[in-house]
């Protein structure tokens, strides 16, 4: 049979057959090269892997649900880093699994959220954001400083993320419950919150 389009539009199978070859060619000569590209695959210079407590605090804000309400991406557009400071670079979030990008702000970016307020500010904040920001809608979360950690479960997250490439040495994953003990799940919060963006320095 004759080679013609209208042919191809009329029969479906074809037809999804083939755009399902030509949406996953145009998808993986996009994609793959970001795998072999240093700008995405290189952490920035000063980035280290979570400490045992800001992964124990990362998994705090998935479980919360923060991500709903907050982006972790500055966009490279002067309303954003007059706002936010330095735009995001790939290299700050090769140790981010999954990362924290998000898609909506109800509420502020966090990418550089690290060391703007103090523990106390934010203390206060998760417990009931209404006495820092009396405008505020986002949800008070007070049973973070009453709930415990229980410092046994970082080792297999830890041993986990050293499955994904995460450089965790044995050691550091065997003395990692010591510095949960005893700790709040506000706690584990706050400290991943202070750590956020620090690697690049943006602010005068
Ligand atoms: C329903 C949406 C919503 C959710 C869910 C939410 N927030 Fe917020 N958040 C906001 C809004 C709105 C603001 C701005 C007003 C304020 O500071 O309280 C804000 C502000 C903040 C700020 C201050 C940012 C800045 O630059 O001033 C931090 C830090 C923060 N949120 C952390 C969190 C964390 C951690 C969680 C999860 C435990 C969370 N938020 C969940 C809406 C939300």
């Amino acid at each position: 049979m004759k080679f013609s389009h209208e042919w191809i539009e009329k029969n479906a199978a074809l037809l999804i057959g083939l755009i399902i070859l030509v949406v996953s060619v145009g998808g993986l000569v996009e994609i793959v090269p970001l795998f072999f590209q240093h700008s995405t695959t290189e952490p920035v210079a000063g980035l280290k892997p979570y400490s045992p407590l800001r992964l124990a605090g990362r998994d705090i804000y998935i479980r919360e649900g923060c991500y709903n309400c907050h982006s972790q991406m500055i966009r490279p557009f002067r309303a954003e880093t007059e706002r936010y400071g330095h735009y995001s670079v790939a290299g700050e979030y090769v140790y981010d699994h999954p990362f924290q990008w998000g898609s909506k702000r109800t509420g502020p970016d966090l990418a550089r959220v690290g060391t703007r307020y103090s523990d106390e500010w934010h203390r206060t904040h998760l417990n009931n954001p209404r006495d820092v920001v009396p405008e505020s809608n986002m949800p008070a979360y007070p049973w973070l400083s009453q709930n415990k950690l229980n410092p046994a479960d970082i080792v297999p997250k830890m041993h986990a993320m050293q499955r994904i490439g995460v450089p965790y040495t044995e050691q550091e994953i065997k003395d990692a419950p010591t510095e949960l003990a005893d700790k709040t799940e506000q706690d584990a919060l706050i400290a991943y919150l202070q750590g956020l963006g620090t690697q690049i320095k943006t602010r005068n």
